[in-house]
């Protein structure tokens, strides 16, 4: 990360890093002011970050070379993606030039850093502008000839992408590219109960009970309450009839897709969990053993899942109106574990119980650990 104090780094570091844990990748963020605290101490003035106070230079030197140290250690050990969250703003940005945009930064998430704790907000912003100035005398904008960079400008209105190569460098494009700040809800929710719920069957493509179109009714009493105008909501379901029956008393219009499709249970389909204990009892152990990466044969896994999940993932964080999911069991674990941040391995065990809306609000700006070098 590079860039000038309060530009969203610390944010932006934590959200590739939830993405990326939860697409696999072993992922870990390298916060130097984090680093810089714990060296020092929180709450120094501004003076302590003027390039001219040697002292504080080399504190934060050795903070960032700490930070350093500990990141390489960890990606020849176990890390696969490192995301070293400093400012650098020397030579070595995300940038925001909108005055609105970085005021409104600061007192959202630098006035609750440890570092201005017990001090006074308006002391507290003026002190923060002080520290960014000194940064700004020192600052060298990115060159094209520092290797791959993206650089992000207006919390995300404007995207300069730069020798970009690879897959997964590609992918990191794309995501950030959809990443956006409007605060909205998503609410999941499973489709209404059954047939084959009331059965106690897995998969296939059954009809709705009475309870659960019940469930669709109130489904459309909460959204009314949350969308009177009828106008503000996404609606997605799967392409499954039991989540379409449940959008359809909503009265607007929804988009059913077929990535939203409950886990496939291949030869499993349309048994119980106790006939596949009896007639296959080696694949019901083996999925005993290791849900997360079990795959029904002919049929999926929830690594499976996820794979499948994220241009939904995309499609949801760019998407800047409040979204209703109507889904599935296995399909909403995965999207709940991406938003809550969930470890994937254990997301196969999140309780979704039916008939329920589960509210996400977005995710904040956190504020504890995001003080800048
Ligand atoms: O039982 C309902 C259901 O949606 C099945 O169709 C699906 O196989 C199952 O839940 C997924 O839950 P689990 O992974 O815990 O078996």
């Amino acid at each position: 990360m590079v860039g000038l104090p309060a530009r969203g780094k610390s944010y932006t570091a934590r959200r590739i890093e939830r993405y990326l844990s939860w697409l696999g990748y072993r992922t870990g963020v390298f916060n130097v002011g984090e680093y810089r605290r714990a060296r020092v101490g929180a709450q120094l003035p501004h003076s302590f970050f003027d390039p001219d106070n040697l002292h504080g230079e080399e504190a934060r030197r050795a903070a960032a070379m700490a930070a350093l140290e500990d990141m390489v250690v960890w990606l020849t050990d176990e890390g696969q993606v490192a995301i070293y969250d400093a400012t650098n703003t020397t030579r070595a940005e995300i940038r925001c030039d909108d005055p609105t945009i970085i005021e409104a930064n600061i007192r959202s998430t630098k006035l609750s850093s440890p570092d201005y704790a017990d001090t006074d907000p308006e002391e507290a912003v003026i002190d923060f502008r002080a520290r960014i100035a000194h940064y700004q005398r020192v600052y060298q904008p990115l060159g094209d000839d520092e290797g791959a960079y993206l650089r992000v400008t207006g919390a995300g209105r404007g995207v300069t992408v730069s020798n970009v190569d690879g897959y997964l460098a590609g992918r990191l494009v794309f995501f950030l590219m959809n990443l956006h700040l409007t605060a909205r809800p998503i609410w999941l929710t499973r489709h209404g109960e059954s047939v084959y719920n009331a059965a106690g069957l897995l998969g296939g493509d059954p009809d709705l009970t009475p309870d659960g179109a019940r469930y669709a009714q109130s489904l459309t009493e909460f959204l009314d309450r949350r969308d009177p105008d009828r106008s503000g909501v996404v609606i997605w379901t799967s392409a499954l009839r039991r989540a379409i029956q449940t959008a359809a008393p909503l009265g607007r219009s929804a988009w059913a897709w077929r990535a939203l499709d409950e886990i496939d249970a291949g030869i499993c389909d349309g048994m119980s969990y106790a006939q596949i204990q009896e007639h296959l009892p080696e694949e019901y152990a083996a999925r005993k053993r290791d849900k997360f990466t079990y795959r029904y044969p002919r049929g999926e896994s929830y690594q499976d899942i996820i794979l499948r999940l994220d241009p939904m993932i995309i499609e949801l964080e760019r998407t800047r109106k409040p979204v209703l999911v109507i889904a599935h069991n296995a399909v909403l674990r995965a999207l709940y574990a991406y938003f809550q941040g969930v470890s994937r391995e254990r997301c196969p065990y999140l309780p979704i119980p039916l008939h329920t809306v589960i509210e996400l609000l977005p995710l904040k700006p956190r504020l504890d650990s995001s003080g800048a070098l």
